[in-house]
């Protein structure tokens, strides 16, 4: 695979939005893309892995019995975009099922260079394909894959395990109508939403026995230490998981276990944090399945088709640019 890559000014971004997130008024923050340095990356797909996890099981089994049906469905020829792949592996099927039709060039767009690394390790073997990686940020990739295509060629874009959940309502909305906005009529977009389930299964599959999102929410304290100088003492922040009942979401929190002061030289920081304070890191909205559509209709979508999950709630939709 080729990698295109850019990562000027990113320890200077890092810093700066930490200092942001973390002068908040109120609650203090931690953007969750920071979540993805090759520990979080690694992390995460350890908990992909995790019986309490059922999410990214239920978008593969829908994948596998679905994806030639989904192809179908495409106008050709096309072209796969995706954002935030992650290690790829749910993406075999779809690569697959199109790769049986025709040659396809398969872009994934990515903050995490090691993720983009195990995704090319992951797909390379199928027949037919051929991978560039973008090392971008998710609208800034689609945009320069965009630009690539000849005339005549589709682009489908996949946005899946329910990443779309990582922005408020609102803002997922928006996002979506700026994918819209950079595809043409006749390109579509595969959406894997996690639908909402009890709390308590929510609950275990954001905080789970062995304690690998534990790991993974404070390995972003981690990399604050590691990549801005930072004296944050891993033992005296707690990983929390909560329902935010209002916002239908769970939310990762940091808490820490007592007064303590924390320097971050390289944002040229003195934190305090007051104990039981936490820091918020990353929330996972929940949709009804009929939400998708009027979703999916605010952006500029038509809903094609829905596939829902029989053993845990998420739904695949494929949306059609018109
Ligand atoms: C929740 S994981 C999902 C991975 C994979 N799509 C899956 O379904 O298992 C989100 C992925 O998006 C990437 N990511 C997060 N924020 C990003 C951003 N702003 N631009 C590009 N990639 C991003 C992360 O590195 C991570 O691999």
């Amino acid at each position: 695979m080729l990698v295109q890559t850019i990562t000027p000014n990113t320890t200077y971004e890092f810093a700066a939005d930490v200092g942001k997130g973390l002068t908040k008024p109120g609650q203090k923050e931690l953007l969750s893309k920071y979540l993805y340095d090759d520990v979080g990356s690694a992390l995460f797909e350890v908990i992909s892995h995790l019986p309490e996890y059922g999410l990214t099981r239920a978008d593969e089994r829908l994948l596998r019995r679905h994806g030639s049906d989904i192809v179908e469905r495409l106008a050709t020829p096309v072209s796969v975009a995706e954002l935030g792949s992650g290690s790829g592996r749910k993406t075999r099927h779809i690569l697959e099922a199109l790769c049986r039709r025709q040659r396809t060039a398969y872009y994934p767009i990515e903050i995490s260079p090691s993720a983009l690394a195990m995704c090319e390790r992951e797909l390379r073997d199928i027949e037919s394909i051929s991978i560039l990686g973008f090392e971008r940020e998710y609208l800034d990739g689609l945009l320069e894959v965009a630009a690539q295509r000849r005339s005549g060629q589709h682009l489908l874009v996949l946005f899946l395990g329910s990443t779309i959940g990582n922005f408020d309502r609102p803002a997922g909305i928006r996002f979506l109508a700026e994918v819209r906005r950079i595809l043409q009529p006749g390109d579509s977009l595969l959406l894997g939403t996690d639908l909402e389930k009890a709390n308590v299964q929510l609950l275990r599959a954001y905080d789970d026995e062995l304690g690998v999102t534990a790991a993974f929410n404070l390995n972003l304290l981690a990399r604050v230490n590691r990549e801005l100088d930072a004296d944050f003492d891993l033992g005296q922040f707690a990983h929390v998981a909560r329902i935010n009942h209002q916002d239908r979401s769970v939310e990762m929190h940091l808490l820490s276990r007592c007064r303590q002061i924390v320097n971050i030289p390289a944002a040229e920081l003195i934190i305090e944090f007051r104990e039981g304070e936490t820091i918020w890191t990353e929330s996972s909205h929940k949709y009804s399945p009929e939400e998708v559509f009027s979703m999916a209709r605010s952006a500029g979508f038509r809903c094609e088709a829905q596939w829902i999950d029989e053993q845990w709630p998420f739904a695949e939709n494929l949306l059609m640019a018109e």
